[in-house]
């Protein structure tokens, strides 16, 4: 995609020593990972996440929703990273600081390589206990469906944010840093619908001297406060957008 972008992102790009990117699951639209309000047929559409992914569906059937998570967790070992996740690594070695605040929790942008990634919803591919939050890492060596803690006993589950449920703290105070000290902020692949993470990007809008970009091939509501909105799949635009500054 040999994209004309306006002259003045260019050279905001060019001369920016912090950039920080939030990525929604559009970014991993184009490695065959539906997302969560496009995908109305998809791989997932048999199952609505807003009710089972909740504490209480949970609590209901913890069998069903485990076998869900290993069922997504299935389907992601199957994809691999786009060239739009691979464009933001190179993108975390061509800035001076770099980071990616992604609200996915399908791993692939760690799995394309990248090293400063804060994970607001989690990751599917981590387990920690129900009852007191016990981080497991050997998880898949143990018996049972759940598995049950080997700390206390309670029943395993994926380590993501569930609806209803608060994102880390930290996690969200270090993001807010980032999304406040970036001389650019691209938005990507998200529709800026869910908050706390929509709110990283309101922040940076409402910030002088922060360049906001938008990449989505929709409109979002957050597109009429943007400095550029940047109409077109992820894994091309991205691409374009490296070459561009190189
Ligand atoms: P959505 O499904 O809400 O939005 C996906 C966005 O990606 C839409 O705006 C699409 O237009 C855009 N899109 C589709 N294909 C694209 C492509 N090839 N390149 C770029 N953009 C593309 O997903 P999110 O915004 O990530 O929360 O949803 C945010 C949160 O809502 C999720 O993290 C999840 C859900 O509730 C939790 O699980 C806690």
């Amino acid at each position: 995609m040999s994209a004309n972008f306006p002259p003045s992102l260019i050279e905001a790009l060019q001369s920016a020593e912090i950039v920080t990117a939030l990525t929604g699951a559009g970014v991993s639209a184009e490695s065959g990972v539906p997302t969560f309000r496009e995908a109305q047929t998809g791989l997932w559409a048999q199952y609505e996440p807003e009710h089972l992914a909740t504490p209480d569906a949970f609590i209901e059937d913890p069998v069903l929703v485990w076998e869900w998570y290993a069922w997504r967790r299935s389907l992601v070992s199957e994809v691999d990273p786009n060239p739009g996740h691979v464009a933001l690594v190179e993108f975390e070695r061509r800035f001076p600081q770099f980071v990616t605040l992604t609200q996915n929790v399908d791993g692939l942008h760690r799995v394309a390589g990248a090293s400063n990634v804060i994970e607001l919803h989690g990751n599917i591919q981590q387990v920690k206990c129900f009852d007191r939050g016990h981080p497991i890492l050997d998880w898949d060596t143990l018996d049972g469906v759940p598995p049950l803690c080997p700390l206390c006993g309670s029943y395993l589950r994926p380590d993501v944010v569930w609806f209803g449920e608060s994102l880390s703290e930290s996690a969200l105070e270090q993001a807010l840093a980032w999304a406040l000290q970036a001389d650019v902020y691209l938005s990507i692949g998200t529709s800026s619908l869910v908050y706390p993470a929509a709110a990283l990007t309101v922040e940076a809008i409402k910030r002088d001297g922060i360049i906001v970009v938008e990449i989505n091939p929709n409109e979002t509501p957050l597109s009429p406060y943007v400095d550029f909105g940047l109409r077109g799949p992820s894994g091309e635009i991205l691409p374009a957008l490296l070459d561009a500054i190189r």
